[in-house]
């Protein structure tokens, strides 16, 4: 593509939204497949705050990218670029002379620096929030191709996010070390995991862990159910129980528990796992303690599925700017990664379809959700 006359084509990469294991592995296939093609490659560092903020960033708020600086890194947690999750630069937060934050449309201004820095085209590796981003990037005439992370599995348009399956091995890991405590003192544990407004992550490890129940965003819950299923435990003598609630599950009739409200991110969710915590204890009479997984479930190594998954995203991702594709995102398609429109991605979010057949394996196995 590019001619010893003519400036090398330059594309640069942003990793945006709550970190996930795989990240790394993404930048790692682009910046070689781009490489590869003669290209010049650049990260954008903490999401668009690298181009947004460039004052935060004395040493270069866009950096370069070579063969070096991935070498290595497939394995590594995190992303060697940085992410945030305050930066959308369509409600940037910004601080006023009274000290109060507002929130401020900066998308003309991204596209206008990213035109400065020179770039041609953009990987935006994130999840919801980041996808709608790069879809009002690409409306504004920036070349733009997507990847979908999350550790939440909630992004529609593909059948999986990279992040998921090393937050969920993890998760199923921490279950069955709960599981011999809980029998050795004869006690409920609770624990309570990520996923936001989705189950996906309490019900893929609920049920690989041998939970007892299961509390999902998707199923609202009644307590006394839960404390049912539990004294039916006892009653076959059985006097220690596993109980996974994901953070956004919430009772029949009630809400979602939210830590913090924050000018310019998303609402922060928790506290539900000590609430059904505290109501189990008063239900039942037996002790009962609270693990919360919370960061824990984004951190590690990504697990051998995830990383191939990152590594055919990212490089699946070249292959469409080189193609000369924009307003996608990469997606797998079982046994394919094809592209979506950005538009099918961000339109809904993904939830667990309540009849699906790893709910009914569930329900088959006498798991509990609360509701019957
Ligand atoms: O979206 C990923 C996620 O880990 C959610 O599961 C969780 O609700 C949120 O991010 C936590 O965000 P923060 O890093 O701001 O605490």
């Amino acid at each position: 593509m590019s001619h010893p006359h003519t400036p090398a084509f330059r594309v640069a990469l942003s990793t945006g939204g709550g970190d996930a294991p795989g990240l790394n592995a993404v930048i790692r296939a682009a910046v070689l497949s781009a490489l590869n093609r003669g290209w010049e490659c650049y990260g954008i560092r903490d999401g668009f705050a690298g181009i947004l903020s460039p004052k935060d960033y004395p040493n270069g708020g866009v950096i370069h990218l070579t063969r070096d600086t991935v070498r290595g890194i497939t394995s590594l947690g995190g992303t060697i670029i940085g992410t945030t999750n305050r930066g959308h630069p369509m409600h940037y937060p910004t601080v006023g002379p009274d000290g109060k934050v507002t929130e401020r449309d900066r998308l003309d201004e991204l596209v206008n620096g990213l035109g400065a820095y020179g770039i041609d085209a953009l990987v935006s590796i994130g999840g919801d929030g980041s996808m709608e981003i790069a879809g009002a990037l690409a409306r504004k005439g920036v070349r733009v191709v997507g990847v979908p992370k999350t550790i939440d599995n909630d992004l529609d348009g593909t059948v999986s996010t990279f992040g998921f399956d090393t937050a969920v091995a993890f998760a199923t890991d921490c279950l069955d070390r709960l599981i011999s405590t809980a029998q050795a003192h004869q006690r409920v544990m609770v624990v309570e995991v990520m996923g936001r407004y989705a189950g996906w992550i309490a019900l893929h490890a609920g049920i690989a862990g041998s939970a007892h129940a299961i509390l999902i965003p998707e199923v609202p819950f009644s307590i006394e159910k839960v404390a049912e299923k539990i004294r039916r435990r006892e009653d076959d003598g059985r006097y220690f129980s596993i109980i996974v609630v994901a953070e956004g599950a919430k009772p029949a009739g009630g809400s979602v528990s939210v830590l913090e409200h924050e000018t310019g991110r998303a609402e922060r969710l928790g506290g539900i796992g000590d609430k059904v915590a505290h109501a189990l204890q008063t239900l039942i009479g037996r002790e009962t303690r609270l693990v919360v997984l919370g960061h824990l479930l984004r951190g590690g190594s990504p697990t051998t599925f995830d990383r191939l998954l990152a590594l055919r995203f990212g490089a699946a991702a070249i292959r469409a700017i080189d193609e000369g594709q924009s307003g996608i995102m990469v997606a797998l398609n079982p046994p394919l990664v094809n592209y979506v429109p950005l538009e099918e991605a961000t339109s809904r979010m993904k939830y667990v379809p309540i009849d699906c057949d790893t709910m009914l394996t569930a329900r088959d196995m006498d798991i509990c959700f609360g509701d019957e």
